[in-house]
């Protein structure tokens, strides 16, 4: 899978994609990423890329045409790809659409803007436009790296244990449970006693019960849409009247 970045920045993408599992997955070939910079298909002296608004107002637009021409030479090169425009306009993300957009497996052209935003005629061409939460960043290389590590850890071999992308938080909805390691005891705050205990199920009900625990205080929202299991209404029984004997403690 490609994700080819068409932006005014390809120093922030070359320099994000130069460490840890999205290096080793580049050097591993197990995907590419390719930038494309507007500037350079400019033909004025000052390669502009930008003007003033038409019909007044603060700020500046991106102009069609740097970027239309950067288009067609990301298109050239992935003729399937998903034209994807970062916007704060766009459908906010979920863990949801990574998981599709990851299993269509199609490149993803990723259009990021800076300044104060698009020509309309831009956004038209893209296929999809995504946000990636109610705030409005500088520009869209951020959201569009967030998008590509998102994706990035379901495509086989990217993360260690094949499993491991489907067993993380929002894939079922629930939070994780706390996890530990050693020492035992770092200051005073120690492990709990079941995580050492090697009864296998304890701590698996441990584990599921802590899961819902951090959902159901930290995303209630969450718990209405998890793939809950049998056993779990008693889970959250238990956790609502220790969370009350706290209260009244
Ligand atoms: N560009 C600026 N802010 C953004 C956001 N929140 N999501 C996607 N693209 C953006």
């Amino acid at each position: 899978m490609e994700f080819i970045f068409i932006t005014l920045f390809p120093e922030l993408i070359e320099q994000a994609c130069g460490h840890s599992i999205i290096k080793r997955a580049v050097d591993a070939g197990l995907l590419s990423v390719y930038c494309v910079n507007p500037r350079d298909f400019t033909t004025d002296k000052h390669r502009t890329v930008d003007d003033t608004p038409c019909g007044g107002g603060v700020g500046m637009v991106l102009k069609p045409e740097p970027f239309s021409a950067a288009i067609a030479v990301a298109k050239k090169r992935s003729p399937q790809g998903l034209i994807v425009a970062l916007t704060p306009g766009g459908k906010t993300l979920c863990q949801k659409q990574v998981e599709k957009l990851a299993g269509q497996g199609q490149d993803l052209i990723f259009l990021c803007g800076h300044y104060e935003g698009f020509d309309e005629r831009i956004l038209e061409q893209a296929d999809i436009k995504i946000s990636i939460g109610d705030y409005v960043l500088t520009g869209g290389e951020l959201p569009a790296l967030v998008i590509m590590d998102a994706i990035a850890r379901f495509i086989p071999g990217v993360l260690g244990k094949a499993a491991s992308a489907e067993e993380e938080s929002f894939s079922s909805s629930l939070l994780e449970y706390p996890q530990y390691t050693r020492p035992i005891d770092f200051e005073g705050a120690k492990v709990p006693d079941v995580l050492l205990s090697g009864n296998h199920a304890a701590i698996k009900r441990w584990r599921r019960k802590e899961g819902i625990r951090a959902t159901y205080c930290f995303r209630p929202d969450l718990l209405a849409k998890a793939n809950l299991e049998e056993g779990d209404g008693s889970l959250l029984l238990e956790i609502i009247e220790e969370l009350k004997g706290k209260q009244n403690e």
